[in-house]
């Protein structure tokens, strides 16, 4: 399997984003990529009564996937909007994590590239004490860092580097995103530097804020041209290929 697992400091970091403009990208140059959200919750019930969230909907639109192909990219929608652990447990569902790797390694098959975007950060419960880092290892894929330039920045992401380092995780690089290039300045480019200097990881993009993309309005707006834009889409493509080292 091929493919990224997308991470970041924090929920709202800009996961759902990230994972749909680099889906976007490679879909553009031709490319049969699969954008997978595993797990997910605060989902909605559709006309059906089916449980839909709304990361799923933006990532199956990003990658040009049909709906009969969301439950190849989605293998757990649970209402409550809390980590899947607990939001399992509210509404009394139990999550077979056998299940969701192997729905994960089937989709690995099915593409050429897979990105799995995570939950929350690296440490967010998924099933009873099973985290978003055990996955992570699990499935052995190189990981992205999504984080955003703000005070406090560099802290969370220099730890969200070790756990991974410590959990034996290979990470390809970090994503900044919600850059703000007109406004960026002493807080934004320290950011950057001291996070480079101190994970001693590549920042492989530093992605835009545009209010026109949304994930709840499943609003795209140009998210396969602002990825070769602003990001380093051969380079990630190189990690995806094992090629970066
Ligand atoms: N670059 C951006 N430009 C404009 N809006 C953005 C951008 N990045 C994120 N957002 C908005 O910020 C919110 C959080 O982003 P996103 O859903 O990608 O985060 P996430 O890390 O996937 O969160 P979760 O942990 O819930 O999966 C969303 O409402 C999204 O539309
Ligand atoms: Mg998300």
């Amino acid at each position: 399997m091929q493919g990224l697992f997308i991470t970041a400091t924090d929920t709202d970091a800009g996961k759902t984003v990230i994972t749909g403009a680099i889906a976007a990208a490679l879909k553009a140059r031709g490319i049969n990529v699969g954008a997978l959200k595993p797990l997910a919750s605060g989902g909605t019930a559709d006309d059906n009564g089916q449980l839909a969230a709304e990361d799923t909907n933006f990532l199956l639109k990003a990658a040009g996937l049909a709906e009969d192909q969301r439950t190849l990219v989605n293998f757990v929608c649970l209402q409550p909007a809390l980590t899947p652990a607990v939001a399992a447990r509210q509404d009394g569902v139990t999550i077979d994590m056998a299940a969701v790797i192997s729905g994960c390694r089937y989709a690995g098959q099915h593409f050429d590239k897979t990105l799995v975007e995570g939950v929350g950060g690296m440490a967010a419960p998924l099933w009873e004490d099973y985290t978003v880092a055990d996955l992570m290892a699990e499935l052995g894929l190189p990981a992205i860092i999504v984080t955003r330039p703000y005070l406090g920045a560099i802290n969370h992401t220099v730890l969200t580097a070790g756990y991974a380092r410590q959990r034996g995780i290979e990470v390809a690089g970090i994503i900044i995103n919600q850059w703000n290039e007109a406004q960026a300045g002493i807080l934004e480019y320290s950011n950057i530097e001291y996070i480079e200097r101190l994970t001693k990881l590549p920042v492989l993009g530093k992605f835009p804020l545009v209010p026109a993309i949304s994930v709840a309005g499943a609003r795209l707006e140009g998210l396969a041209e602002l990825a070769e834009r602003h990001l380093a889409v051969d380079r990630l493509l190189a990690a995806m290929e094992g090629q970066d080292k």
